[in-house]
């Protein structure tokens, strides 16, 4: 990369934190006692590079998967060590045992919110993607993994939308009664009240979720960019 075209990639990263902290593109980081919070007012905030748990909440089709994903490349491009942990998958395995009653899905984000506490304590981001449709469930997984640790992300996708998408055909088979507790339709979806991030997925398309994420990524954890990076 020629030095100028180094130069104005590295304003560029500059400018979108610069956004980001004007929270311009952040009318919804308003979380009472939040990990963003916290870190955005401390003044140690650039010094601290603990891990965190992103954890991304909403419906199933909402796009949590896909941004987990996006999450982790914006994480690989950032050099940031980093695990995903996705609640389909945890369901074929850790949480194989655990069907949709408000018990196990309780259960199922206690299981998800000690393995990322592993992983922070690993030095390990940990990126989450599961409905976890109870506030009480959240709240509890936040005093796991710890209020400093704890990122909300709300994937706000429009029930009408999820049903549209229906990607796995799920809607459909709830619709017709073949499975019950059926999130949005048989069982509650509890939107968060004060989630550090808000993510209308009708409103952007996947490059700018990426952008939003990327930004707030940095915002948050407010390092300095290695200038291999930069350069990248
Ligand atoms: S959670 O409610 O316990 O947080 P989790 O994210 O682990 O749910 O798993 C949700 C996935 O299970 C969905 O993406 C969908 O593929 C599948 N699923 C099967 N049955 C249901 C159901 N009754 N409600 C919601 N999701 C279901």
């Amino acid at each position: 990369m020629s030095g100028r075209r180094k130069a104005a990639k590295k304003q560029s990263v500059c400018e979108e934190k610069k956004m980001f902290d004007s929270a311009a593109l952040m009318p919804h980081a308003s979380g009472q006692n939040s990990a963003f919070q916290l870190r955005r007012h401390s003044s140690e905030v650039s010094q601290d590079a603990d891990p965190f748990t992103f954890w991304l909440t909403g419906l199933s089709g909402a796009g949590k998967s896909t941004l987990a994903t996006e999450f982790a490349h914006i994480s690989n491009e950032l050099a940031l060590r980093h695990h995903v942990l996705d609640g389909d998958v945890m369901r074929e395995g850790l949480c194989s045992d655990l069907g949709f009653s408000e018990a196990d899905r309780a259960e199922n984000i206690r299981r998800i919110a000690e393995a990322a506490r592993l992983l922070n304590q690993a030095g390990v981001h940990a990126i989450v993607a599961v409905i976890s449709p109870f506030r009480a469930h959240r709240e509890a997984a936040r005093r796991i993994i710890g209020v400093n640790r704890f990122v909300e992300i709300h994937i706000d996708t429009s029930l009408a939308t999820c049903m549209e998408r229906d990607p796995k055909g799920l809607y459909a088979k709830a619709h017709t009664g073949q499975l019950k507790n059926f999130t949005g339709l048989s069982a509650p979806y509890e939107t968060p009240h004060a989630p550090d991030l808000v993510i209308r997925t009708e409103d952007h398309s996947i490059p700018e979720c990426h952008g939003l994420l990327r930004r707030f990524a940095l915002s948050l954890i407010s390092r300095p960019v290695p200038s291999a990076i930069l350069a990248a």
